[in-house]
C-alpha cells in the first residue's frame, strides 16, 4: 500500500462526518469539497465581498485582489507562460462554448474540417455541431480500438485531411482511459492544426503542464478539483486566445462602447464578461493550495491499488460485463451486470448506500460506437478506501444474484 494516509485525508472533508455510511463512487460528475474550500468562499463573503476591477473604494480593491491572486495561483498550478493565458469561465462546458464559438469566426471558413474522437463528452461535440453545421464546417472522428482506446493509427489518416482543430479529452470520462495527450498534440500540431484538451477529468489525475503538453488550449472545471461549481477554467496561448471572438459582451470586456462600434479589452478581461464568479474562483485558488501539501503520486499510488483490488473482486464475481480497461485508467471503471439495466444495478447500489452513476454518462455516441445502451460506472478518489471497495464489490454481487436469479 502507498505513504498515503487515506484517513487523515478524509477527516478534510465535512461531508464524510456528515455521510459516515456513505460510499461514494461518484467523484467523475463532481468531487467533494475540503474545508479549505468551503472557508475561503465563506470568508470572502463574510470578510470581503465586493464587486472587482470597478470599485474605487478599498473593499473593492481587496476583491480584486483576491481574484486575480486566483488566477495566479491557477496559471502556476497548470505551469501558463503567462497569467493572462487564464480566462475563468463557469466551467468546461462554458470553456468549450467559448472555443466552438469563437474559433468559427475566426479560424474556420465553410469547407474546413474539424476532429474529434469517438470518446467524447456531449460537451465536446455539441457546441462544434452547433456552429458547424450552420458554417458548413465538416466534423471527423477517430475511433477507437478494440481495447476502447483512441486509435492513433486512424488518427493518424484522419490528420492527413488536414483539419484546421483537433478536440478531445484527456481522460474519458465514462472509461477512465487516459489518453496520451502530449502526443496527439504533437501529433496535431505537425499537421498544422490548432489543439484543445478537454481536461475535465484529467485535471485531477496529473496536475497538467501547459508548457510541457504544449497545446493550444486546455479547459476544465472547479469542482472536479475539489474546487466549487459554476467556476472553470479556459487556458489558452496567448496567440490563440487573441483569435476568439467573444462569446459574452457586457461589462469588463470592452475598452470603448459607442452606438456604432466597440473596441476590446485586453486579456484575459476581453473574454471574461459581466461580474465573474469571485467566490468561485477564490475557493478554486483554495483547492489548488489546499493539494499542494499532497504528493500526486502518493494519491496516485493509492487510487491505483484500490483499482487493482476493485478489478480483483470483480474477476470473481459472475456476469460483470468491464467496458473500462485496467490499463493507462485514471480511476474510473464502467460496467454492467450482464445485460441488465444500468440503473437497476444503480439502485440497488443506492439502496446500500453507494452513490454511482448509471446511463450513457453525457457520452450517447460512445455507447453506439461500444454497442452497448449504458452502463454503471464507478468513479474512485484519493478520498475512498479499501472499505469502499470491498462494500460496493459485496453489493454487486447480491446485485447478480437478485437481478440474475
Ligand atoms: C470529459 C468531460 N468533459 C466535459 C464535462 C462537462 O463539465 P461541466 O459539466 O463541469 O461543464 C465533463 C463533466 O462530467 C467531463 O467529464
Amino acid at each position: 500500500m502507498s505513504k498515503f494516509n487515506v484517513s487523515q485525508f478524509r477527516q478534510q472533508f465535512a461531508f464524510f462526518t456528515h455521510n459516515p455510511s456513505w460510499v461514494y463512487l461518484d467523484s467523475a460528475a463532481t468531487m467533494h469539497k475540503p474545508h479549505a474550500v468551503v472557508e475561503a468562499e465563506l470568508a470572502f463573503y463574510q470578510i470581503a465581498n465586493s464587486n472587482v476591477h470597478r470599485g474605487a473604494h478599498h473593499l473593492s480593491q481587496q476583491a480584486t485582489q483576491l481574484y486575480e491572486q486566483a488566477r495566479d495561483t491557477v496559471a502556476g498550478f497548470i505551469n501558463a507562460k503567462l497569467r493572462h493565458e487564464v480566462i475563468f469561465t463557469a466551467g468546461t462546458t462554458a470553456a468549450l462554448n467559448q472555443l466552438a464559438f469563437g474559433l468559427m469566426h475566426t479560424l474556420l471558413k465553410p469547407g474546413d474540417r474539424i476532429l474529434l474522437t469517438a470518446l467524447e463528452h456531449h460537451a465536446n461535440i455539441v457546441p462544434w455541431q452547433l456552429h458547424c453545421q450552420r458554417h458548413g464546417v465538416i466534423i471527423d472522428v477517430v475511433p477507437l480500438t478494440a481495447n476502447h482506446q483512441v486509435d492513433l493509427e486512424a488518427y493518424q489518416q484522419l490528420l492527413k485531411l488536414h483539419p484546421k482543430l483537433v478536440s478531445f479529452s484527456h481522460i474519458s470520462n465514462v472509461l477512465g482511459h487516459i489518453q496520451p495527450a502530449a502526443q496527439m498534440v504533437a501529433m496535431a500540431k505537425a499537421a498544422g492544426a490548432l489543439t484543445i484538451i478537454d481536461g475535465a477529468q484529467g485535471v485531477v489525475y496529473q496536475q497538467p503542464d501547459m508548457q510541457q503538453l504544449d497545446c493550444d488550449f486546455y479547459v476544465f472545471s472547479g469542482h472536479k478539483l475539489y474546487g466549487p461549481t459554476g467556476i472553470g477554467v479556459l487556458y489558452g496561448k496567448t496567440a490563440a486566445l487573441e483569435i476568439l471572438t467573444p462569446l459574452l459582451g457586457g461589462g469588463e470586456m470592452i475598452e470603448h462602447v459607442s452606438f456604432v462600434n466597440t473596441t476590446f479589452n485586453k486579456l484575459p478581461f476581453r473574454l471574461e464578461a459581466g461580474t465573474p464568479n469571485i467566490a468561485g474562483a477564490i475557493g478554486l485558488a483554495a483547492a489548488i493550495s489546499w493539494l499542494a501539501q499532497f504528493n500526486n503520486i502518493d494519491i496516485q499510488q493509492h487510487k491505483a491499488a484500490l483499482l487493482h483490488e476493485f478489478y480483483q473482486g470483480l474477476s470473481q464475481l459472475k456476469a460483470i460485463d468491464i467496458l473500462s480497461s485496467p490499463v493507462h485508467n485514471a480511476g474510473i471503471v464502467a460496467l454492467n451486470i450482464d445485460t441488465e439495466h444500468p440503473t437497476d444495478v444503480a439502485e440497488l447500489l443506492n439502496q446500500q448506500q453507494i452513490a454511482v452513476r448509471a446511463g450513457q454518462h453525457c457520452a450517447m455516441p460512445l455507447f453506439n460506437s461500444l454497442g452497448k445502451p449504458g452502463a454503471v460506472r464507478c468513479a474512485f478518489a484519493a478520498y475512498n478506501t479499501l472499505e469502499d471497495v470491498n462494500r460496493c464489490l459485496l453489493a454487486l454481487e447480491q446485485a447478480v444474484e437478485i437481478l440474475t436469479a
